[in-house]
């Protein structure tokens, strides 16, 4: 088991390990005196983990509630969030109780912005069955729901009081969702860790298991690191957007269901990073590597539009600043940085 602290706003512990879930509630009594625990958990999750994350948090002196939804990012929603607000209401959730997260990111975004804004904030516990909740999602305290005009759009900064890793639980996620979580890794690898990079490079999706522990415990320390320098996200944090302004555009170009976030992410990162291996920014070949190590996860895929096709589209996106643009270049694998362009470079470059 590996424990990574993480010194934001409020100090808090994530720990990474197997077999977590059974001795969650021990853990959850260290950071809260609550007397209520409400779990918050989409129906698939709560089916799996419900009732032995239950057990655990009765186990160690928790009044539980338990509040479940339909899974899936549709149910990221104020329509969703209104009925956790009944929920913790009718249940008399207090200022000093707990909310416990169990699940994917569309839980634990959708489960801290409740904890952020119910009684104008109470604590929260994450507890991500998801690779991408459990390497990204789960640490750093962005929190929020979907509204029409896009994802994300309103949330709040908060952190939680703990976040609790089980790798096993990873063991009933279905391939898909694996393989999107390891576009974020390879992100990671990409944007800090020369060495992550080269263990992802020698692994592949069929050996992968014999490494996660260290791979999630590097991704979350990565992740650490950049959120203490920049938790409110208006400098450094910029650099885990590595591949995402593109994304966002191949998503919005396959109205966000013909393709998934993780293999968006990669071929933004391919986009990215041909693009500026042919302006000289990056070293030359590192393109191919990336593709490389991608492919071993399944995550070497083509997609229609060419990058000038996903220019206006990136420029909706919220890292457009006045008339340029933030984007992330990797100059070679654990090297990243952020360059402002004008809107007229950037579009220039995206011709090719
Ligand atoms: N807050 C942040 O910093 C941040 C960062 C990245 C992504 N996100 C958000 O995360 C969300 C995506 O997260 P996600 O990919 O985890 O989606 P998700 O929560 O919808 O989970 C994906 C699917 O896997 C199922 N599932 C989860 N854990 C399982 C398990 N252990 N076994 C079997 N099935 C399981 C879920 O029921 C769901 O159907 C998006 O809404 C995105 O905006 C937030």
């Amino acid at each position: 088991m590996q424990t990574i602290r993480v010194n934001a706003s409020q100090s808090y512990d994530v720990v990474i390990g197997h077999n977590l879930l059974d001795s969650c509630g021990e853990r959850i009594t260290q950071v809260s005196k609550a007397a209520k625990a409400a779990i918050v958990s989409d129906d698939t999750v709560y089916g799996l983990y419900g009732e032995r994350v239950e057990k655990s948090l009765k186990a160690a002196g928790f009044e539980v509630v338990s509040f479940t939804f339909p899974h899936g990012e549709a149910s990221k929603s104020i329509a969703v969030l209104s009925e956790i607000f009944d929920f913790l209401a009718e249940n008399h959730i207090t200022r000093s109780d707990v909310i416990v997260a169990l699940g994917g990111g569309v839980t634990g975004d959708m489960a801290g912005f409740a904890s952020a804004s119910y009684l104008r904030g109470i604590d929260f516990v994450q507890i991500p069955t998801t690779l991408l909740a459990q390497v990204d999602s789960s640490v750093g305290g962005k929190t929020a729901v979907d509204i029409k005009a896009g994802k994300n759009l309103v949330g709040a900064f908060k952190q939680p009081k703990l976040v609790i890793c089980d790798i096993d639980a990873l063991s009933t996620l279905p391939e898909e969702f694996f393989i999107d979580g390891m576009g974020e890794v390879v992100k990671y690898g990409m944007i800090k860790s020369a060495g992550l990079f080269d263990k992802l490079s020698r692994h592949n999706l069929g050996n992968i298991g014999e490494i996660l522990e260290d791979v999630i415990a590097e991704c979350v320390s990565i992740k650490r690191d950049v959120v203490e320098n920049d938790e409110f996200d208006t400098g450094e944090r910029m650099l885990l957007n590595f591949g995402h302004t593109l994304a966002h555009s191949i998503e919005q170009y396959y109205n966000y269901t013909g393709i998934s976030h993780g293999k968006a992410v990669s071929v933004g990162m391919m986009m990215m990073t041909r693009l500026a291996e042919d302006n000289g920014l990056c070293r030359k070949g590192l393109t191919d590597e990336l593709t490389a190590c991608l492919d071993r996860y399944k995550l070497n895929i083509s997609v229609e539009p060419k990058p000038y096709e996903l220019g206006e589209a990136a420029l909706n996106d919220k890292k457009r600043m006045g008339g340029s643009i933030n984007i992330i270049i990797c100059e070679d694998a654990g090297k990243s940085f952020i360059k402002k362009m004008p809107v007229p470079e950037f579009l220039e470059m995206l011709k090719g």
